[in-house]
C-alpha cells in the first residue's frame, strides 16, 4: 500500500452519513498508512461550523476507532470545514480558494475526490458549479463519489446522469452502492470462478432456483420522511438486490478487470425480463408491515411511524420472482425478498441444486431428498455452507443431511474493511469494479418501473405482515405456485461456535 495524495471534498460534511460511515473509514485508510501526510478533508454544508468544532466532530466520530488521542488530534487536523450554500456560485470561489491552499500546505498534486453526500436534488447544480468556478483540477485526477438514490424512476435517473456527464466521464464517476463493498459480495465471484466445481454447475440444468433475502430488524426509524416516498422496491430492489443478482447472473469475466466484470454486469441485467403489468401481478408481491413485537417488544404499525402518512401505501416489504432471458438461466427463477421489522438481520444467498434423478433411499422413487443447497452468508454471518445428503449411521440405511460450513471467525470480521472503507480505497485506485455504471442503472430501473407503474395504479390497502414476522402469507404463496418455499438457512454466529 503506498501513500495517496488527495484533496477530498465532502457535501454534506456534517450530515449522518459521513459522520457513520466516511469519516471512519478515512481513519482507517489512515491507520493503514493509505493516506497520511499529504491528504486535507473539506467538509462543507449548510451550518455554520468553525474547523475547531468540525474536528471535534470528526474525534467524536473515530472515537472507537482511536489508538491515541495524539494520533486522532493529529488526523483531524488535515479537516477544514466551510458552510456552503449550493445554490450560491460565490461559495465555489471561495472553495477553491482554500483548496489551492490546502493543496500548497499538504503538497496534494491536483487529485481531487469529491463526495456528493447529500440529497441528489442538488448534484446537478453542485457538478455544474464545480466546473464553472475551476473546482476540477487539471494536474490529477478528480473523480466523483455519488450517494445513492440514484434518481426515482428511469427517467430522473437520466436527467441526473445527464447533468453529471457534463461535467465528468463515466469512468470518473463512481456511483456507490455499499452492498458492493461487502467482503462476502465481493466474495460471489471468487467462489464461482475459483472452483470448477462449482461454476460448472452454475446453470439451468442443475440450478433449480436461486433465493436472495435480504431481511432487516428495524423499522424506518428517523428516515419515514424519506422512505414513504421511495418504498422496499426503490429502496432495496433497484440497487443492492439487483447488483446481487448481476453478480450471480453474469457471464465469467474474460479478467477481473473492472470494464470486464462491468460490461458481464451490464448484459446479465440487460437480459432481466421486464414484466408486462401481467406479468407483474403474478411475480411480484408488496406489503407493510403492522403491529407486532419482537423479542417481547411491542412495535408499532409502519402508518404511525415518524413522517409517514396516516393512510400510507408504501411498501417495506417485497418478494418477487426475477426471470432471466439467457442461455444459462432460462427457467431458473431468482426469488428475492426484502422488508423491515422482519424477524432478525440478515442477508443471504440460497442456491437450490436440482434434486437426483430418482430417490434410491425410499419405497417411492419420486419422494424428494433434501436438495444440495449452498449458502452465501453475507451478513452478520460471513460464510459458505453446502447441504449434503449422507448415511445416517445405523443398520438402517437412512439419509441424514448435513451442513458443510466455513465461517469467518470473530477475528477476522474484525478485521475485514468496512464497505465504505473498501469503496474509497477502490476509488483513490480509480478501480470502478465495486461501483455501479450508469447501463447497470438504467436497466435497474426498467425493471422496477415497470413493477411501480402497476402499484402506483392500484389504491387499496396493501397486504400487511406483523412486525417481527419473516413477511406476509403471500410471500409464502409466491414460491408455493411454484412449488417451492422460501429456504432460510439458520445458522447463526453463535450455534456454529458451541
Ligand atoms: C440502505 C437503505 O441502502 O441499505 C436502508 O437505504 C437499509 O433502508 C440499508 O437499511 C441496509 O444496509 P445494510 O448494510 O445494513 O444491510
Amino acid at each position: 500500500t503506498t501513500e495517496q495524495n488527495v484533496l477530498f471534498t465532502i457535501f454534506g460534511g456534517t450530515g449522518d452519513l459521513a459522520k457513520r460511515k466516511l469519516y471512519p473509514s478515512l481513519y482507517r485508510l489512515y491507520k493503514k498508512g493509505i493516506i497520511k501526510e499529504q491528504f486535507a478533508v473539506i467538509g462543507t454544508a449548510r451550518r455554520e461550523w468553525t474547523d475547531d468544532h468540525y474536528r471535534e466532530i470528526i474525534i467524536e466520530t473515530i472515537k472507537d476507532l482511536i489508538v491515541s488521542e495524539e494520533d486522532a488530534i493529529e488526523f483531524a487536523s488535515h479537516f477544514y470545514y466551510q458552510s456552503h450554500n449550493v445554490n450560491d456560485s460565490e461559495h465555489y470561489v471561495s472553495l477553491k480558494v482554500l483548496a489551492e491552499k490546502l493543496e500548497a500546505r499538504y503538497h496534494i498534486k491536483g487529485n481531487r475526490l469529491h463526495y456528493l453526500a447529500m440529497s441528489p436534488d442538488f448534484f446537478g447544480t453542485i457538478t455544474q458549479q464545480l466546473n464553472e468556478q475551476g473546482l476540477v483540477s487539471d494536474t490529477g485526477f478528480n473523480r466523483l463519489i455519488i450517494e445513492k438514490p440514484f434518481g426515482h424512476d428511469y427517467e430522473t435517473a437520466n436527467i441526473l446522469n445527464e447533468q453529471i456527464r457534463e461535467v465528468f466521464d463515466e469512468n470518473q464517476i463512481f456511483r456507490i452502492d455499499h452492498y458492493l463493498g461487502k467482503e462476502m459480495v465481493q466474495n460471489i465471484s471468487t467462489v464461482r470462478f475459483a472452483n470448477n466445481m462449482i461454476e460448472s454447475m452454475w446453470n439451468n440444468r442443475y440450478i433449480d432456483n436461486i433465493q436472495i433475502t435480504l431481511s432487516e430488524a428495524l423499522g424506518v426509524e428517523e428516515r419515514g420522511g424519506y422512505y414513504d416516498k421511495s418504498g422496499a422496491l426503490r429502496d432495496m430492489v433497484q440497487n443492492h438486490i439487483l447488483q446481487v443478482v448481476s453478480l450471480l447472473a453474469m457471464e465469467p469475466p474474460a479478467k477481473l478487470s473492472d470494464i470486464d466484470i462491468r460490461n458481464e454486469k451490464i448484459k446479465a441485467l440487460r437480459a432481466v425480463r421486464v414484466f408486462t403489468p401481467e406479468e407483474v401481478k403474478e411475480n411480484f408481491v408488496r406489503a407493510q408491515y403492522d403491529v407486532g413485537s419482537n423479542d417481547d417488544i411491542l412495535l408499532n404499525k409502519y402508518q404511525n411511524e415518524l413522517n409517514v402518512a396516516e393512510d400510507s401505501l408504501t411498501e417495506t416489504f417485497v418478494a418477487g420472482k426475477i426471470l432471466i432471458d439467457t442461455f444459462r438461466w432460462k427457467g431458473v427463477p431468482f426469488y428475492i425478498r426484502t422488508g423491515k421489522r422482519l424477524s432478525e438481520k440478515g442477508t443471504q444467498i440460497n442456491i437450490v441444486f436440482k434434486n437426483v434423478p430418482l430417490n434410491l433411499f425410499s419405497e417411492d422413487a419420486e419422494e424428494k431428498l433434501p436438495s444440495n443447497v449452498l449458502t452465501i452468508f453475507i451478513q452478520p454471518t460471513e460464510g459458505i455452507s453446502l447441504q449434503i445428503n449422507t448415511k445416517k449411521t445405523g443398520i438402517d440405511l437412512e439419509t441424514e443431511t448435513f451442513d458443510l460450513m466455513h465461517q469467518h471467525s470473530a477475528e477476522t470480521l474484525a478485521n475485514s474493511p468496512e464497505a465504505y472503507e473498501k469503496l474509497i480505497f477502490d476509488c483513490l485506485n480509480g478501480d470502478a469494479t465495486n461501483f455501479t455504471h450508469w447501463d447497470e442503472v438504467a436497466s435497474s430501473w426498467r425493471f422496477v418501473d415497470a413493477i411501480r407503474k402497476v402499484w402506483d395504479q392500484d389504491k387499496t390497502n396493501l397486504p400487511s405482515y406483523p412486525s417481527g414476522s419473516m413477511g406476509p402469507a403471500e410471500s409464502d404463496a409466491l414460491l408455493a405456485k411454484d412449488g417451492f418455499y422460501w429456504y432460510w438457512n439458520p445458522i447463526s454466529p453463535d450455534e456454529n461456535e458451541k
